[in-house]
């Protein structure tokens, strides 16, 4: 058979995900792995969540094994709307603004079916969160990388851009801003009060739509909480929230908070996607917030990350402080610290001596869209011990000493 005339220009063009491809070897005996990002197993409130399965398959099985609406279960939005007004201090959310998916990852594929096409602009970080890359490549847009500082994007280089795009007469095909702007994934920086302003008044000014992807705003173990950009343009941000890293990821819930007018547009085409998000994990969802406050119940999870956080840090300190040129992020909340090393360090490269060496991190090039930076890894600090991180780091020091050594040579 001629599979290759078979395929879509889109499969043709899908590479296979580097992290999963080095992440493979992840679980072999020995080796301390700073690479996955995700919770914490232990975390899951699993003894619970079993308890309630059973009843809502016993009792509510009319609801929890059959089809749902397309825009998801009222009792869960109702409980997430209360979480909303309590936690982030979003008020005023209706039903029609709500549309549950399967994840987070769900909505920036509807993003991209239904907002971009192949003369469409949109802006991201550089670097930038892989997976929304991989759902918008789905539509062949253009990007424009807009560099990622301490304190977030720079909205000077974007505004550059814009100007540039409205100069050209271009202007309408550019539909939106892609920000995580709390604990970024994966340089795990939080954009100030005073860029979130900036970019809110930049959407009105420009006429775009602000995607504001949410995953980790609420592991925060250290500094003030900001407000969120929803909060400061409710009529153009799309607020992406999810249970990932607050509940289960298993559970593949997310939620999108956004005008009515887009909600409907997103329901639509969902409908041509998945039809519905599993009624079962909704309503389990559901049942568990009604009788939890589970951003108070994550604040021992959050005290446990903040303390690895620290032994990261602190390691990183001791390791690296004499090599020049190697810096780091210091996040609040979240799972990541990203780092940077001399130009001439290939992180993807030096990956083979970090496997020899029994340590792992995701290298930074897998970050980014065109303009690929190769001398940057994302640490993930929240699964190993205290011990292992410590052991990581001097590993980690280890691999980048030998690998410049083979270089020099
Ligand atoms: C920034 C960001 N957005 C979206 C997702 C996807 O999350 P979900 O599990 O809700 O699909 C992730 C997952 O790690 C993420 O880091």
């Amino acid at each position: 058979m001629n599979l290759e005339n078979k395929l879509s220009s889109i499969s043709k063009s899908a590479k296979s995900n580097i992290i999963r491809e080095l992440l493979k070897v992840a679980n072999d005996p020995g080796m301390i792995s700073f690479g996955g990002g995700v919770p914490d197993p232990e975390t899951f409130p699993r003894e619970e969540l079993a308890q309630i399965a059973k009843e809502v398959i016993e009792e509510e099985y009319k609801f929890t094994l059959q089809y749902g609406t397309t825009e998801g279960d009222n009792e869960l939005k109702d409980a997430y709307k209360e979480l909303l007004e309590k936690h982030e201090g979003i008020e005023g959310v209706q039903y029609d603004n709500m549309l549950v998916t399967v994840g987070s990852q769900e909505a920036l594929y509807l993003i991209g079916l239904v907002l971009l096409d192949e003369s469409s602009y949109c802006a991201v970080g550089k670097p930038v969160y892989l997976g929304a890359v991989g759902a918008f490549k789905q539509r062949f847009p253009k990007f424009l990388e807009i560099p990622l500082e301490d304190d977030g994007m720079n909205i000077n280089i974007l505004e550059e851009r814009l100007t540039t795009l409205s100069k050209e007469g271009k202007i309408d095909k550019f539909k939106f801003v892609y920000v995580v702007p709390t604990f970024q994934n994966p340089a795990g920086v939080t954009m100030s009060l005073e860029k979130r302003k900036r970019l809110a008044e930049l959407a009105d000014k420009y006429d775009f739509l602000i995607v504001e992807d949410n995953p980790y705003g609420a592991l925060r173990f250290e500094g003030s909480p900001i407000p969120s950009i929803y909060n400061l343009n409710p009529e153009r941000t799309i607020l992406l929230n999810t249970f990932s890293k607050i509940l289960c990821p298993g559970f593949r819930i997310g939620i999108i908070i956004a005008n009515e007018n887009i909600i409907r547009k997103f329901s639509i085409i969902k409908q041509g996607v998945n039809l519905c998000t599993p009624t079962l994990t909704q309503r389990l969802a559901a049942r568990y917030l009604q009788k939890h406050d589970r951003i108070e119940e994550l604040k021992p999870t959050l005290e446990l990350y903040r303390s690895k956080k620290d032994t990261m840090l602190e390691a990183l300190e001791n390791e690296f402080r004499n090599i020049q040129g190697v810096s780091w992020t210091r996040p609040e909340g979240g799972l990541f610290t990203w780092l940077t090393f001399p130009e001439e360090v290939d992180t993807l490269d030096m990956f083979e001596e970090a496997k020899k060496n029994k340590v792992l991190y995701v290298p930074g090039e897998a970050f980014y869209v065109n303009e690929v930076e190769k001398n940057h890894m994302r640490l993930s600090f929240c699964l190993p011990s205290h011990d292992e991180i410590r052991e990581g780091v001097r590993r980690l020091k280890n691999v980048v000493e030998v690998y410049l050594n083979k270089k020099t040579i």
